[in-house]
């Protein structure tokens, strides 16, 4: 027999996620067959198709195009797209990952249909709910079947909650599998050179969430410092389209003048920059968990983190995006200061290997060997 299990992406995070379950299920084709469905949450080439080529993923079988909108739309939407195609190609398993919309969007689908739903990065929590990944985390992991799990805290979460303990598993994270992938081609690309600057003496930021960029005065707060800062260091800016856009909006765009802005990064371009950057400034989830990984300094302008691990063992700490906080953080970064970190276990670049084979073994009771 033959199972079918689809996984969904949907926005930038999810194909990191994904990409080595896909690789992963490829072992055992003539026992599974796994499909990847795009929601179509991000649609921009920069946002979406540079990921699988980067990630040699091969074309989703299903692109819903749902495109943006408000919370409510959004999420509506992928929901009216996702269940046609549930009742078209009736998975035995559909698989959400991370906390985008497009996650609680298909898990709910799907469960409301008698499919049984796996949790990639399951029980992350940072316990503020005006986050709207935060949300769709709590709902998602309360209406999921399978639970895989990237750090320990993520366990404890889901226990207090109720999950079934032998529902809940400990695997480690595909996101630094997508890494150790990449990390070659990024080694080798040129980019870093292209843009004329020279390792360590640049920092990379990355700024995109709603609590930081839809909000004029934090926003030009934080473009200001990020000016004081690039008088001592190179600051290249990828900026996301949120970002761009509540700049353009809020008249801000002539804060940008001294900073180095450049469109969305490929997954392999941004990683490059990364692997030789003095230190990361972000608000993002990943970035977190890259640079952990990575031993790169990270600063994260956000009052909590869903990856405490990042910050009791790796390299992350966290800064409220405060002028007084940011400032003394870039202080004791100029003179000096790195958080030294260690790799959290189970980040091997095999946590996909593990979730197929518990896919198969618990959630279809198939074979593995
Ligand atoms: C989403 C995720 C967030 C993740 C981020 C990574 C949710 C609730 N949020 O936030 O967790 O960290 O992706 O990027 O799912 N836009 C484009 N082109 C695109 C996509 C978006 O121009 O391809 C613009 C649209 O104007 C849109 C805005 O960016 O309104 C925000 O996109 P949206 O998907 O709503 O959320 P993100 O901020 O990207």
């Amino acid at each position: 027999m033959t199972a079918r299990v689809i996984s969904v992406v949907g926005a930038r995070p999810n194909y990191m996620k994904v990409a080595p379950l896909h690789r992963a299920f490829a072992r055992y084709a003539d026992r599974v067959e796994h499909l990847i469905v795009h929601t179509g949450q991000h649609y921009d080439a920069e946002m979406s198709d540079v990921f699988f080529a980067d990630l040699e993923m091969p074309e989703p079988a299903v692109f819903l195009g749902v495109g943006s909108g408000t919370h409510a739309q959004q999420t509506a939407r992928i929901m009216l797209a996702f269940e046609p195609v549930c009742l078209e190609l009736r998975p035995h398993l559909v698989i959400v990952v991370g906390d985008v919309n497009s996650t609680i969007a298909c898990a709910l689908t799907a469960v409301k249909l008698g499919i049984p739903v796996a949790h990639v990065e399951a029980g992350l929590r940072s316990f503020d709910r005006t986050m709207p990944e935060e949300i769709n985390r709590i709902a998602t992991d309360a209406i999921a079947d399978y639970f895989f799990v990237t750090e320990p805290s993520g366990v404890e979460n889901l226990r207090r909650e109720g999950a079934p303990p032998e529902r809940i598993f400990l695997v480690g994270n595909t996101m630094i599998d997508s890494l150790l992938f990449a990390l070659p081609k990024a080694r080798a690309h040129p980019i870093r050179e292209r843009l004329g600057v020279a390792p360590r003496q640049y920092v990379v930021v990355t700024l995109h969430r709603p609590s930081n960029v839809d909000d004029p005065v934090r926003l030009r707060l934080l473009l200001e410092i990020l000016a004081e800062l690039a008088q001592w260091r190179t600051v290249l800016f990828p900026a996301h389209p949120r970002t761009r856009q509540a700049v353009e909006r809020f008249g801000l765009s002539p804060l940008l003048a001294p900073l180095h802005v450049l469109p969305p990064l490929s997954y392999v371009e941004f990683l490059a920059l990364v692997l030789e950057a003095d230190f990361v400034l972000t608000d993002s989830g990943g970035i977190q968990e890259e640079t952990t990984y990575l031993g790169i300094p990270c600063v994260t302008l956000r009052t909590s983190t869903e990856r405490p691990i990042t910050c009791q063992l790796g390299t992350n700490q966290l800064v409220p995006p405060e002028p007084e906080a940011l400032r003394a953080a870039l202080r004791a970064l100029r003179q000096g200061e790195r958080k030294q970190g260690t790799v959290p276990p189970l980040w091997d670049g095999h946590a996909a290997e593990r979730i197929a084979r518990i896919v198969l073994e618990h959630c279809l009771r198939l074979p593995v060997e």
